[in-house]
């Protein structure tokens, strides 16, 4: 049976390859919307590159909506040191055909889940959690319609990539995650402890070049883009291609092994904000509320990768 799901992201390349995973999977899964936040680069970046992608899927059938401009409290931080001025530089960015719905973002969320049954639709945040927060308080009845809650975000082992102890999409809105990481419903948490697992090596990404459709040139494009930064700061032979991991998880958990732990999302400390604090050896007592991923197949996730784009190929 397909999964309902929502995208929350702030297309960034690798948020933009994560989409066109998702638009190539209609098995299963429903994309019933994606939903653009401010992040990586500016809103009005992030809605117009969502709606490239469904150009380039071919998905018209699915609408964008743009979302909250800044964060909850703190001013917005971008990446354009890693994304590029577009947020995806490295294909081809023109003004898409698909148009922008007027709902905003977290009114879409709202309605979409208050008609939804219980526990029906899950949210796949690869993004700051600003809608997402957002929507909870706005209207906290839609809590219980929520299945579950697939994100990329935080980090333990791996230290943080934005500040040496926060992630990035935890530290551009601590306040929305922490309101996430609280709301009760079940959290699949995808840190940079997994995705610095699944580098988009030369070989990895010549073999989605080859494949020749657009949506696999755009892919390799953007991947040859996005590893010039990652590979030099991490010295690793690619960039960590960090969103795709959560619509991965859907298709195929087997791919990743996790464990359950208790999540707590630093908002005081100058020094640290933006930490996630993840109890992975159960010190604290506090009470479980996500599954933090931790180990991944890579090979296995680059065939299912490029399995998928090759799909764009097929008439
Ligand atoms: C996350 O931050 C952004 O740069 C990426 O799109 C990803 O969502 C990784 O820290
Ligand atoms: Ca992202």
């Amino acid at each position: 049976m397909q999964e309902k799901i929502i995208i929350d992201c702030d297309p960034g390349q690798d948020d933009a390859i994560a989409l066109l995973l998702a638009m190539a999977s209609p098995e299963e899964l429903a994309l019933l919307g994606i939903t653009a936040v401010a992040g990586n680069v500016p809103l009005h970046h992030t809605e117009r590159n969502a709606r490239l992608m469904c150009d380039l899927g071919g998905r018209g059938d699915v609408p964008v909506f743009a979302g909250c401009s800044r964060p909850l409290v703190r001013e917005l931080v971008t990446a354009e040191n890693v994304h590029g001025d577009t947020g995806i530089d490295g294909m081809e960015v023109t003004d898409p055909t698909q148009r922008l719905q007027q709902q905003h973002a977290v009114d879409f969320i709202i309605d979409t889940l208050k008609g939804a049954e219980e526990e029906s639709i899950t949210l796949v945040p690869t993004g700051p959690l600003t809608n997402i927060g957002m929507a909870m308080v706005k209207d906290p009845s839609i809590l219980s319609r929520i299945k579950r809650i697939v994100l990329m975000g935080g980090a333990m082992r791996e230290g943080g990539n934005y500040s040496p102890s926060a992630e990035f999409n935890i530290l551009v809105d601590p306040h929305a995650a922490k309101v996430v990481f609280a709301c009760g419903r079940p959290i699949i948490a995808m840190g940079l402890d997994v995705t610095h697992q699944v580098i988009a090596t030369k070989d990895r990404v010549a073999r989605i070049e080859a494949l020749g459709n657009p949506a696999a040139t755009a892919t390799a494009g953007m991947l040859n883009f996005f590893n010039r930064h990652d590979s030099a700061k991490y010295g690793f032979d690619g960039a960590p291609l960090h969103d795709p991991c959560t619509v991965a998880w859907l298709l195929q958990p087997g791919l990743f092994e996790g464990k359950e732990c208790n999540i707590e999302v630093e908002t005081e400390s100058p020094l640290t904000i933006g930490h996630t604090a993840i109890d992975f050896w159960g010190i604290s007592g506090r009470e479980v509320n996500a599954t933090w991923i931790h180990a991944v197949d890579a090979d296995g996730f680059y065939d299912l990768l490029t399995d998928r784009l090759a799909r764009f190929g097929e008439t």
